[in-house]
């Protein structure tokens, strides 16, 4: 196979940095392959205009798709990006998805999707990267939340070999779907339910601010990847836009953005400072 014309096209939606980085590591292995690769997120100038999108996808051979994993689901942002693309014909397509541990069909819930919208989905995977939910419910509160160093294990362990077999499935074109046996997908579902007739934003109201720590330095309101945090009259309001990416949570400066009174501690509640490595929240941009 002639590997130097193949072109490739990778659009991720990323909360707090986990999909960047398996985006910005998949993008540098499948050019060490001698891929061409562009890659965008969704909250880029590119994707929010919309038109070049599908001409994007038209241009390439491959198109990658990669988005965490909430309770078995994919970010309703990111779902109703792949309702809005334009249907074709037999493009071929893969999937991957960042995860704390445990994603069921998470990965299947895009290939569902894009299948109806012609593609070929050929490898559908869940990469382990670093947890981003601990908050005060009876069995969120027990995740744990690692910061710098304490992290490199599951990034260099769990992450990169598993893009590194992704990539290798690409190159070699083999199928390679997971989740779809019945016990992931029945406890995907059993955990999508909650997600969706419970309503995401419904979990917005449990957010306020710490008025003694908070600058007003509007990280939270500039950042919020739906515009859903507005501040009028010196007051912080959530609307019902939230995907609970929780990014206005754990990146403001000053951890003054709460979930939940119990999280005004900090040490029982710490915040998760994204996945470094160059990490920063402008990159989610482009
Ligand atoms: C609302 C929410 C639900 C989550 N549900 C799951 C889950 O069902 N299984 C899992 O393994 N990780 C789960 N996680 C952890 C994230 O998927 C994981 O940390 C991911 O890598 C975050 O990616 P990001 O930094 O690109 O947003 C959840 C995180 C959030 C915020």
């Amino acid at each position: 196979m002639e590997l130097f014309s193949i072109k490739i096209t990778i659009f991720y939606f990323s909360g707090t940095g986990n999909t960047w980085w398996a985006t910005e590591q998949l993008q540098q292995m499948l050019k060490e392959k001698k891929f061409e690769v562009e890659y965008f997120s969704a909250e880029s100038k590119v994707v929010q205009d919309g038109n070049k999108v599908n001409e994007l996808i038209n241009q390439s051979d491959l198109v990658g798709f990669g988005y965490p994993i909430y309770g078995s689901d994919i970010p309703l942002v990111f779902m109703d990006f792949i309702k809005n693309l334009a249907p074709l014909k037999n493009k071929n397509a893969f999937v991957y998805t960042t995860m704390m541990l445990f994603s069921g069909d998470g990965a299947l819930v895009a290939r569902r999707q894009l299948r109806k919208k012609g593609f070929k989905v050929k490898q559908a995977t869940n990469i382990r990267m670093p947890n981003n939910i601990r908050l005060p419910y009876p069995i969120f509160k027990h995740f744990p939340i690692n910061n710098g160093a304490e992290n490199d294990w599951v990034k260099k362990k769990k992450a990169l070999p598993k893009i590194a077999k992704l990539v290798d499935r690409i190159v070699n074109n083999k199928r390679w779907i997971q989740g779809w046996d019945p016990a992931n997908v029945a406890l995907g579902l059993m955990q999508r339910m909650e997600m969706r007739f419970g309503k995401v934003y419904k979990y917005a109201r449990n957010y306020s601010v710490d008025e003694e720590t908070c600058t007003q330095c509007m990280q939270c309101v500039d950042n919020c990847p739906t515009e859903n945090i507005t501040f009028e009259d010196e007051i912080f309001s959530w609307g019902k836009n939230c995907l609970f990416c929780l990014r206005c949570y754990h990146f403001c400066p000053e951890d003054a953005v709460l979930f939940k009174k119990p999280t005004l501690d900090r040490k029982q509640y710490p915040r998760y400072k994204g996945p470094g490595d160059g990490f920063t929240l402008d990159k989610l941009k482009k």
